[in-house]
């Protein structure tokens, strides 16, 4: 493999995945997976939930697929979905989002971030800005897209980014600030200053904002405020969210995008040429899901806060210092005080001192910036209640 020439090699790179001998190296995930399946040890690593979302929504896609909802679906997605993501942007955020023109569905937000990227991205003297730690596709796709990516950090405890250190990366060369909020892996929700300040930098240096909102419904205090509602924002931002995370359907990967119709069709032009179109039948009971009533997003709000709550005081009473995700699957933990010096190292013996399986921090940050993550672990409270209770109790071993 590692003779094949080819953007892999880039893409694998970009990743901070090519292994000693030159190689395409699997991710932690696959590999913490694996010691969680061989060890039996309880599974916090991966962020997917281990029961099922709402019953109707899974309903819709059986009767989808009984009714014959089997071929092809039109590129940007069926009118009602579209219809349906339009009523979401209105009824949550005021909003106006043209269906026919203003979203198209794509494969999971996985691909609205590929293609968005691929899209957007003219050379390879661009650049993209995140804030790192970041979800791993991001620098795969800005490697894969060909420009160089920009890490803000964000640090212990909070994760709030140094809005200095946002002003220094953000120059003329910057083609695309991409945003996560709420934050995966930190939990952070991001600050009204940090937004007002990311529009301000988009503007000035005439940046498109990509952000990824795939928990906007996963909060736990103030409802999620999308960038593109910040004014000026709106005819320069992307907004990316998914089915997988609001109705516990990651499997389905059904996405979206949503922005002005010129961004749009851009994404669009790439997407049609990575799956052209997607998911069927799950694209009607994913319609069915967006409108569900208001107590239902919020019942899982409050579903998933009662979940990092009991996970929080379980890790804290294991030794870990604890920080405080407002959003997401996930918490983070400093794991300095029970010896750990090399996170990955840590959540390799974790399965065998402990029976529980999380993931380093250093996954989602560069290779040259691993040693600033090195001792903060990241568990994931998106699992029944009964199995966070059982995997507190097993930490308790840690003491
Ligand atoms: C921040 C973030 N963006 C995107 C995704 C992927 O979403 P999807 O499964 O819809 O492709 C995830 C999944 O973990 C995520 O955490």
């Amino acid at each position: 493999m590692r003779d094949i020439p080819g953007t892999w090699r880039r893409v694998a790179a970009g990743a901070g995945l090519i292994g000693p001998d030159g190689s395409a190296a699997p991710t932690i995930f696959a590999e913490m997976s694996d010691l969680a399946a061989r060890t039996g040890a309880v599974n916090l690593g991966q962020g997917f939930p281990d029961e099922d979302g709402p019953a109707e929504v899974l309903e819709a896609a059986r009767a989808a697929i009984a009714k014959g909802v089997n071929q092809y679906p039109p590129g940007r997605g069926i009118p009602s979905l579209r219809t349906a993501i339009s009523e979401h942007q209105q009824r949550f955020y005021s909003l106006t989002v043209d269906p026919d023109c203003d979203v198209v569905v794509t494969a999971g937000a996985t691909e609205a971030i590929a293609a968005s990227l691929l899209a957007l991205i003219d050379g390879p003297d661009d650049e993209v800005v995140v804030f790192e730690p970041y979800y791993d596709s991001y620098a795969a796709c800005v490697a894969l897209a060909g420009a160089r990516l920009v890490a803000v950090p964000l640090r212990w405890p909070d994760f709030q980014p140094d809005l200095d250190a946002l002003r220094a990366a953000v120059t003329d060369r910057t083609r695309v600030i991409l945003v996560n909020d709420p934050h995966n892996p930190t939990g952070a929700v991001f600050s009204s200053e940090v937004r007002a300040e990311v529009v301000r930098l988009a503007e000035r240096h005439d940046a498109v904002i990509v952000e990824d909102e795939v928990y906007e419904h996963l909060v736990f205090d103030e409802p999620h405020v999308p960038l593109a509602t910040v004014p000026g924002a709106w005819e320069r931002t992307l907004s990316i969210s998914s089915a997988g995370k609001t109705f516990s359907v990651t499997g389905w990967k059904i996405g979206w995008v949503s922005g002005p119709a010129a961004l749009v069709d851009a994404v669009l032009a790439v997407k049609q040429f990575l799956t052209y179109a997607n998911g069927a039948p799950f694209q009607p009971a994913v319609a069915t899901g967006l409108a569900l009533p208001d107590a239902f997003f919020a019942s899982i709000a409050a579903s998933l806060r009662h979940k990092r709550d009991v996970l929080g005081a379980g890790l804290q009473s294991a030794g870990f210092a604890v920080s405080h995700p407002q959003g997401s699957y996930f918490t983070v933990v400093d794991a300095a005080a029970l010896g750990a010096t090399d996170a990955a190292d840590f959540c390799r013996t974790l399965p065998e001192r402990a029976g529980v399986v999380a993931i380093p921090l250093t996954a989602f940050v560069t290779p040259a910036h691993k040693s600033e993550y090195a001792t903060l672990v990241r568990f994931a409270a998106c699992k029944r209640i009964e199995v966070i209770d059982e995997a507190a109790r097993r930490l308790q071993s840690l003491r």
